[in-house]
């Protein structure tokens, strides 16, 4: 099998990934590494280049493919190094700060002939691949409101990631992601307005905290809700919590974790109209918010995804010798930064910001 021959600018902490990622799989081979700080270089596998300018590594023939892992707002100007180098490209998520950005970048990838696309692995995680899996089958019926929430409990943020001007922020590190799932979720779907809170809770520079709605035009309300200061005692070993919930007119599908737990649950028929049953709680007595009569909820598993952030560089390897497309196309990526400026719009002005329409 011939090789694709890759350079890794950045080796920090999703740099080492790559390494560890690429070294492991016979269709790459990894000719160098590059980083501005000389000290990131030391741990770099023998056998392996390294380059303390972004220059040698762009300039050596060896290298067919170059992966950028530096700080987001270093992307714009490596990607349009590598290309004018004449390098096939994989940018690191955020692919770009902001359209503009993108759109020079792409301009300049176009005029020089080279492939470009972004690495959004996220797209292969198994809680997502889960929640995708149930609504392409379409068995919750008319799908309202998708929901994907991520919570931080300990209020950590770290190094560059609390900086505006390197592209910190966590709407910049996840947000990228789990919006980008909701809209490859449903990529038929156009959002036609998005009213979102972004704040900076305890971070004085960044966000660390947002929730995002989109009104898409399949009827569905998509959530995307994330906090880093989310605080809670309820931890048991982990200090996150991921979780999404699909609701349909048949049903509800929920989970909980990036190793999915969850359901689809049902009702056995139809309940719009029961006979009220009294339950007392501490508040008072209620008759919708009781107990289900018995027998009436019913579960069913969630389908089994079995992807893996592997599979983002299996399909890199056949969409690079024309088998396959690639699974990232940059106007994806384009419209996940518009809505990005969308977002920001509409945090400032605190109003809903029309989109697509
Ligand atoms: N896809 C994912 O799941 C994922 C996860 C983490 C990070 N990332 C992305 O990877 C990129 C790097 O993030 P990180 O967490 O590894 O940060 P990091 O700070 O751990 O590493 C960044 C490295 O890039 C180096 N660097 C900065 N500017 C450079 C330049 N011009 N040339 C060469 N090296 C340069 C730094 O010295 C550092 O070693 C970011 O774009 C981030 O969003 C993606």
């Amino acid at each position: 099998m011939e090789k694709i021959r890759v350079g890794i600018v950045g080796h920090g902490f999703m740099g080492h990934e790559h390494e560890k990622m690429l070294s492991g799989m016979e269709e790459y081979q990894i000719i160098g590494i590059s980083d501005i700080d000389p000290k990131q270089l030391e741990d770099v596998p023998e056998g392996i280049k390294r380059y303390t300018s972004d220059e040698e590594l762009f300039a050596d023939p060896e290298i067919d493919v170059v992966l950028i892992v530096a700080n987001n707002n270093q992307h714009h100007d490596l990607v349009i190094q590598a290309a004018k180098a004449g390098k096939d490209i994989i940018c690191e998520k955020p692919v770009a700060m902001n359209v503009a950005e993108l759109d020079d970048m792409v301009r300049v990838t176009d005029e020089c002939g080279v492939k470009f696309t972004v690495h959004h692995q996220r797209r292969l995680d198994l809680d997502f691949r889960t929640m995708k899996a149930v609504y392409d089958a379409g068995s919750l019926g008319d799908v309202y409101t998708v929901k994907s929430s991520l919570y931080g409990f300990n209020g950590n943020m770290h190094d560059w990631h609390v900086f505006v001007s390197e592209g910190g922020g966590m709407l910049f590190d996840w947000g990228v992601h789990l919006l980008d799932q909701m809209l490859w979720m449903m990529p038929g779907a156009k959002i036609t307005s998005v009213f979102a809170d972004v704040r900076n809770v305890i971070n004085t520079e960044v966000d660390d905290y947002f929730k995002i709605l989109m009104r898409f035009d399949n009827g569905v309300t998509g959530e995307v809700e994330l906090g880093t200061y989310f605080l809670t005692d309820k931890i048991s070993e982990k200090w996150f919590e991921r979780h999404w919930i699909m609701g349909g007119n048949k049903g509800t599908a929920y989970l909980d974790g990036f190793d999915p737990q969850g359901k689809i649950v049902r009702t056995s028929h139809l309940l719009t109209n029961v006979r009220g049953t009294r339950t007392m709680t501490a508040a008072g007595p209620t008759r919708s918010f009781g107990p289900p009569a018995e027998g009436t909820i019913l579960t069913e598993d969630l389908p089994k995804a079995t992807t893996k952030h592997e599979d983002y560089f299996k399909n890199y390897y056949k969409a690079y010798h024309g088998e396959e497309e690639f699974l990232v196309k940059i106007p994806e990526t384009r419209r996940v930064l518009a809505l990005m400026e969308a977002v920001r719009e509409s945090a400032k002005t605190g109003t809903s910001i029309p989109f697509e329409k």
